[in-house]
C-alpha cells in the first residue's frame, strides 16, 4: 500500500483528489500527459484482450512486460478479481508512469445474475426495468474489477435475419432512445466515483443494424436522412444521458467505413452533439480498414482512424506499432495524438482510478453482491415483464396447476444453458431455471409432468419425435418449447431463413396432430416466421431468453400468477421473404391495396406482418375511450395534450402499454406512415379505468428535410392512440406557424428527452 501511495504521488495525487470539474480534470490529465513518451501515449490507446474467452478472431494476449513498459492502456476479457488486481498492481507499481489500467467486458444483460436479453427486456416497454437490470449488472461486474462495459447496443434493427437484433431494443428509434438512456443511467449510476458503477458504451456507431441482407458485418447503404432520423437518435439519447464511450461500427455507411468516418465520429458525435468522452474501435476494426479497401497499409489506416476520431484501438495493435513513428515523421500532428490520450486518461480520472486503482470491493463483498436472492428476484420481475403473449384462443391460458398431466416437449424446455442466452458474461447455465423446472416447481403435487425432448433447433434428427408424440397423448395439455439455440441469434449468427430450424417444424406438426391442446413457448433472440404455428395452435407465448429466472417467469405466466403485458418491439414477418418489414415505413406511390393489382405487395403472401410492432395480448382485455386532444392547432413553442381513458374490461389485473403514434400527413419529403412518440405501461385492476395523457410538441413532429435541416413543417398531422401500432384510434391537428414556414427544431438533448 505504501508503495502504491508513493507511486501515485509521483503522478499528482493532490490534483487527483480534487472534485471532478472540467477544469480540474483537464489540469490533472495534462499534467500526466506532459510527462509521457510517444510510446507511452500510444500504449494508453492500446486495448488488448485477456486470456479469457476471446470475442473475435485473432488477438494476442498482452504479456506482463508490455504492461510494465506502459504499452497497454486497457484490457478486455480479463476475467476475475484476482487477475484484475494482479495486473493493476503491475501497471500502477511497475510501469514508469504508474497509470492504472481499465478493465472492460461485454456485460450485456447481467454479469452473473443474467437478466433477459436486451430485445426481450425492451418488450417490457419499461425503461425503469432496463435501468434496474443494468444497475444490478454494474454492481456485480464492478465487484469483480470490471470498470467498463461494451453496452448498451443501441442499433436499430429492421431485419431479423441479422443475429445481433437480440442485443438491441428493436426497430423503433423513439423506444430505442428511451431504453438506451435508461441503460446508460443504470450502468453509470449517478456518480462514476461510486465504485459500483461502470462506464457504458453506446455501440455500434452507426447503422450496424442496417447490414445489407441482414448479413452481419455487411455494408449499410443508408442515406443521411435515414441515418439521422432512424439510426442516430438512440446514440444521441445515450450521449445526452452521459454515456462515456462510443464504439465504432464494423460496417461502412455509404462507402465510408465507420472507423475512418470523420463526419460521424467527429462531425456529428463531437461537434454537433458535444460528446466529450472516448471512442473505442470494435475488435480489430482499425486493421479491418485494410479489408474494406481503404488506406492500403497499417500506417495509413492508423492515420485515417485516429484523425477520424477513434481514440482506442481494440486488439489491432496498429496504434501501438504505428503512432509513435507517424507522429515523429509529422504525418500525424502531436496534438491529434494528445487529444486521444487525454480523452482516454479522462475516463480513468472520472472513474477515480488515479485515486483508487483498486476500486473494487473485497472478496466478501463480491460474494455478498453476486447472484443473491434479491438479484434473482429482480431478474424474475424483469423476465415476467418481458414476456409477450402472441396468441390465446379460447383462453387455453392460463393453465390450471392441477391439470392432471402436462407434457413438456422440446429440447429447449430442459436446457438451462439456453435460458441465459448469448453474451452472458459470467453467467452459468447451471444457474438458469429451465422451462421444465419452472413448470415442475409451479404445479400442484398431484399434476404429472412428462418430458420428452422431441427435437432441437440445431439438429435435423427427428428420432425423438415418436416418444414426444407418445408423451403428448398421455397428457391433458402440451407445452411445446421451440425456437432457437442462443448461439443462433448473436454476433456472426445471421440466418437466411428465420422459420423454425432443425426438426422442430416436423415435431410441431406431429404434436398438433395428436389433437391435444398445445401451448407453444417460444425461446428465441429474434422474430421468427411462425405462420404455421399461428394457424395451428391456440396459444403462443414469446419468452425470448429471459435469463436465470426464465423458467420461473414462464411458469408464472403459464399458470396465471402473472398476467403478461409485454409488447413486441419488432414486427414478426409471416415468412422470411417479407423482411425487412417494419411498422414505420413510408407509404410509396402505390400503397398496398388488395383490390388493386398494381400496388406494392406480394402475390404469394400478405404484405402485413404476422404480429405488428407494439402488439401483445393479455389475460384480460382493455377498452380504449375516444382520445381527446387539447386543441386543434399547435403553434410555435406550444404543446398539445392528448388524453385517453383506458379500462381493464376483464376479470384480472393486467398491464397495458398505451401507445401514441404520429403521422405527418404532408411533408416536403416523404414521411413514415406512423412513428411512435409516446408510451406508458400502466397496471390496471379488473374494472379500473385510468386516464392516460401524453404531451406532444414540435420535437415530436421534427425530421430532416431535403437540406438535412431538422424541422417541423406546418400542416396536418394524425395522432394514433392504442394498444398496438395496428390497433389505434385516430385524431387530427394542425401545426401553424405565423409565416407558414417550417420551424427549425435542432436535435438537442431536448429532442431526446
Ligand atoms: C465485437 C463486437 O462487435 C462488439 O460488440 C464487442 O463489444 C467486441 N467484439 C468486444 O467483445
Amino acid at each position: 500500500m505504501m508503495l502504491l501511495l508513493v507511486a501515485l504521488a509521483a503522478i499528482n495525487s493532490s490534483a487527483a483528489q480534487r472534485p471532478s470539474t472540467a477544469a480540474a480534470e483537464r489540469h490533472f490529465v495534462d499534467s500526466v500527459l506532459a510527462r509521457m513518451t510517444l510510446e507511452e501515449k500510444a500504449g494508453q490507446l492500446n486495448q488488448v484482450t485477456g486470456l479469457g474467452s476471446p470475442t473475435g478472431p485473432g488477438g494476442v494476449p498482452a504479456g506482463i512486460e508490455m504492461i510494465k513498459r506502459g504499452e497497454v492502456g486497457s484490457f478486455l476479457n480479463v476475467i476475475g478479481r484476482d487477475t484484475v488486481l494482479k495486473l493493476q498492481r503491475i501497471a500502477v507499481e511497475q510501469s514508469r508512469m504508474h497509470i492504472p489500467l481499465l478493465f472492460a467486458l461485454d456485460v450485456i444483460h447481467g454479469f452473473r445474475t443474467i437478466f433477459p436479453v436486451p430485445l426481450a427486456e425492451a418488450s417490457s416497454w419499461n425503461p425503469s426495468a432496463a435501468e434496474r437490470s443494468a444497475r444490478y449488472a454494474a454492481r456485480e461486474a464492478s465487484a469483480e474489477g470490471i470498470a467498463w462495459t461494451f453496452a448498451p447496443m443501441v442499433d436499430i434493427a429492421r431485419d431479423p435475419r441479422w443475429g445481433r437484433i437480440v442485443e438491441g431494443a428493436g426497430e423503433d428509434p423513439y423506444l430505442g432512445s428511451v431504453i438506451a438512456a435508461a441503460r446508460v443511467r443504470g450502468f453509470q449510476g449517478t456518480s462514476l466515483r461510486d465504485p459500483t458503477t461502470i462506464l457504458a458504451t453506446a455501440k455500434h456507431f452507426a447503422a450496424y443494424g442496417a447490414a445489407e441482407g441482414g448479413r452481419d458485418y455487411n455494408i449499410a447503404d443508408v442515406p443521411e436522412r435515414t441515418l439521422r432520423d432512424v439510426y442516430l437518435p438512440p446514440f444521441q439519447a445515450a450521449a445526452c444521458a452521459g454515456v462515456q464511450t462510443f464504439m465504432a461500427a464494423f460496417n461502412e455507411i455509404a462507402n465510408i467505413p465507420a472507423h475512418a468516418n470523420a463526419q460521424l465520429l467527429t462531425g456529428i458525435l463531437r461537434n454537433e452533439w458535444k460528446f466529450d468522452g472516448t471512442v473505442v474501435s470494435d475488435w480489430t476494426g482499425i486493421g479491418e480498414l485494410l479489408n474494406h479497401g481503404i488506406g492500403g497499409d497499417s500506417a495509413a489506416v492508423a492515420t485515417l482512424a485516429l484523425k477520424a476520431g477513434v481514440d482506442i484501438d481494440m486488439v489491432s495493435e496498429i496504434y501501438r506499432k504505428q503512432l509513435p513513428s507517424l507522429v515523429r515523421a509529422g504525418k500525424i500532428p502531436q496534438k491529434t495524438l494528445d487529444e486521444a490520450v487525454r480523452r482516454t486518461l479522462l475516463l480513468k480520472y472520472r472513474l477515480g482510478l488515479f485515486q483508487n486503482p483498486y476500486r473494487i470491493g473485497n472478496a466478501a463483498d463480491v460474494q455478498g453482491a453476486t447472484l443473491t436472492q434479491a438479484n434473482r428476484a429482480a431478474a424474475r420481475d424483469v423476465a415476467r415483464e418481458s414476456i409477450v403473449l402472441l396468441k390465446n384462443d379460447r383462453n387455453v391460458l392460463p393453465l390450471s396447476k392441477d391439470i392432471g398431466a402436462i407434457a413438456v416437449i422440446g429440447a429447449l424446455a430442459a436446457d438451462s444453458v439456453a435460458t441465459i442466452g448469448n453474451w452472458s458474461a459470467q453467467g452459468r447455465g447451471a444457474d438458469g431455471v429451465s422451462v421444465l423446472n419452472g413448470i415442475k416447481r409451479a404445479v400442484s403435487p398431484r399434476t404429472r409432468v412428462l418430458y420428452e425432448s422431441g427435437a432441437s433447433p440445431m439438429s435435423n434428427d427427428a428420432a425423438g419425435i415418436p416418444a414426444a408424440v407418445n408423451a403428448a397423448k398421455q397428457a391433458d395439455v402440451v407445452v411445446l418449447v421451440v425456437g432457437e439455440s442462443p448461439v443462433q441469434s448473436a454476433e456472426a449468427e445471421s440466418r437466411a431463413i428465420i422459420e423454425l430450424s432443425g426438426a422442430q417444424q416436423e415435431l410441431a406438426r406431429a404434436i398438433v396432430a395428436t389433437g391435444k391442446p398445445v401451448v407453444v413457448v417460444l425461446m428465441n433472440g429474434r422474430p421468427l416466421a411462425i405462420q404455421w404455428l399461428h394457424d395451428n395452435v391456440p396459444s403462443i407465448v414469446e419468452t425470448w431468453f429471459l435469463g436465470v429466472e426464465h423458467g420461473t417467469a414462464t411458469a408464472d405466466v403459464l399458470f396465471g400468477d402473472y398476467n403478461p403485458g409485454g409488447k413486441l418491439t419488432t414486427s414478426f414477418p409471416r415468412v422470411t421473404g417479407q423482411v425487412p418489414i417494419y411498422y414505420n415505413h413510408r407509404n410509396t406511390g402505390r400503397p398496398p391495396d388488395s383490390s388493386n393489382k398494381y400496388t406494392s405487395k406480394y402475390n404469394d403472401v400478405p404484405w402485413t406482418p404476422l404480429y405488428p410492432f407494439g402488439y401483445g395480448l393479455s389475460y384480460t382485455s382493455f377498452r380504449y375511450g375516444t382520445p381527446r386532444i387539447s386543441a386543434a392547432t399547435m403553434r410555435p413553442g406550444g404543446s398539445l395534450r392528448i388524453d385517453v381513458d383506458v379500462t381493464n374490461a376483464g376479470k384480472v389485473v393486467g398491464d397495458e402499454v398505451v401507445q401514441l403514434y404520429i403521422r405527418d400527413d404532408v411533408g416536403s419529403v416523404t414521411r413514415p406512415v406512423q412513428e411512435l412518440r409516446g408510451f406508458q405501461r400502466v397496471s390496471l385492476k379488473a374494472g379500473e379505468t385510468r386516464a392516460v395523457h401524453f404531451v406532444i410538441d414540435a420535437q415530436d413532429l421534427a425530421f430532416h428535410d431535403a437540406s438535412l435541416n431538422r424541422v417541423a413543417e406546418p400542416g396536418s398531422f394524425t395522432v394514433f392512440v392504442g394498444g398496438s401500432s395496428a390497433n389505434t384510434t385516430q385524431l387530427r391537428f394542425r401545426l401553424e406557424t405565423p409565416d407558414g414556414r417550417p420551424l427549425s427544431v435542432p436535435a438537442t438533448c431536448e429532442a431526446v428527452r
